[in-house]
């Protein structure tokens, strides 16, 4: 018997990257899991494979800024698997950096669109069946971003502190129907996300990771689906930080390394 055997899960943003990873680790567990995303071709493909491997998922395409159709995906899948057990708000864009000052408003309307307002509307609609079944697992993607501000992004931090918002609050509003809502944090996790980060900054990262590497999809999928699990059923409202221990380094860590005997 596995964990998750008999329960359906919702991804969304899940055609590649941490959601595909998260995907293959609950439906490893034994659910069904929704693949959604707006990319057509790499979710059908994220499907194929894991059928390959011998799990139960098929894929649905969304748009998670579009509110109606958050609904009808929603209803369309409770029709079809009779149940919605996690829902797993992971869509989501780094946005181009800029200056605070000179971010367009174009940019920073489309980030908090697709982060904040696209969480907010599928636990809004998945929260509705998983009340009926009073039972449900929601895990929400922030990011280290929401403690760490990186600069450059307001927008990202800015969606990111929101969705801890959004987690808390929502965590206290569905608790009597034994509803979780938790959040994640990754650190800098290997994904076409970050591409461009760990091209000019890989060996900077990891040597200032106490864990000593760059993180992986694997590692944060595998909080996520604790998170999901019936083994997380007295947490709520909190947020897993999946970062090798990267926020807890500074500059004093350097002046100390060089002034303790490496013998201690
Ligand atoms: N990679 C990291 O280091 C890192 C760190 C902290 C948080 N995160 C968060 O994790 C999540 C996944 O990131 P990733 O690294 O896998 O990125 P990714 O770019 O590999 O994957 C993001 C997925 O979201 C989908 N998507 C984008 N806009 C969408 C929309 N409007 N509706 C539905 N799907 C949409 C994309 O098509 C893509 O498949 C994001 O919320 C990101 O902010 C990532």
């Amino acid at each position: 018997m596995k964990k998750l055997d008999g329960q359906t899960a919702i991804v969304t943003g899940a055609a590649r990257g941490i959601g595909k990873a998260i995907c293959e680790k609950l439906s490893g567990e034994g659910a069904f899991v929704w693949v959604t995303d707006i990319q057509k071709d790499e979710g059908e493909k994220t499907v194929q494979e894991i059928h390959e491997s011998g799990g139960k998922a098929d894929f649905l395409q969304l748009d998670v800024r579009d509110a109606d159709q958050v609904i009808s995906t929603v209803d369309l899948i409770y029709k079809s698997s009779g149940r919605i057990d996690i829902l797993v708000n992971n869509a989501g864009i780094s946005g181009n950096p800029a200056p605070v000052d000179l971010m367009s408003n174009e940019e920073w309307k489309d980030l908090l669109d697709i982060h904040v307002n696209g969480s907010f509307y599928c636990l809004k609609a998945a929260a509705k069946y998983m009340k009926m079944q009073n039972y449900g697992r929601i895990i929400n993607m922030s990011s280290l971003a929401s403690e760490t501000s990186l600069q450059g992004f307001a927008h990202y931090a800015a969606a990111k502190y929101a969705i801890l918002g959004l987690t808390e609050t929502s965590a206290k509003d569905l608790a009597s129907y034994n509803i979780t809502v938790n959040a994640l944090k990754p650190g800098i996790i290997r994904s076409t996300l970050t591409d461009s980060i760990l091209a000019v900054a890989e060996e900077r990262i990891s040597a200032s990771t106490p864990l000593g590497k760059i993180g992986s999809l694997e590692d944060v999928a595998n909080a996520a689906c604790f998170l999901a699990s019936p083994d997380s059923r007295f947490l709520t409202g909190i947020s897993i930080i999946v970062d090798g221990g990267f926020r807890l380094v500074n500059e004093m860590d350097k002046v100390m390394n060089e002034m303790i005997p490496s013998s201690i």
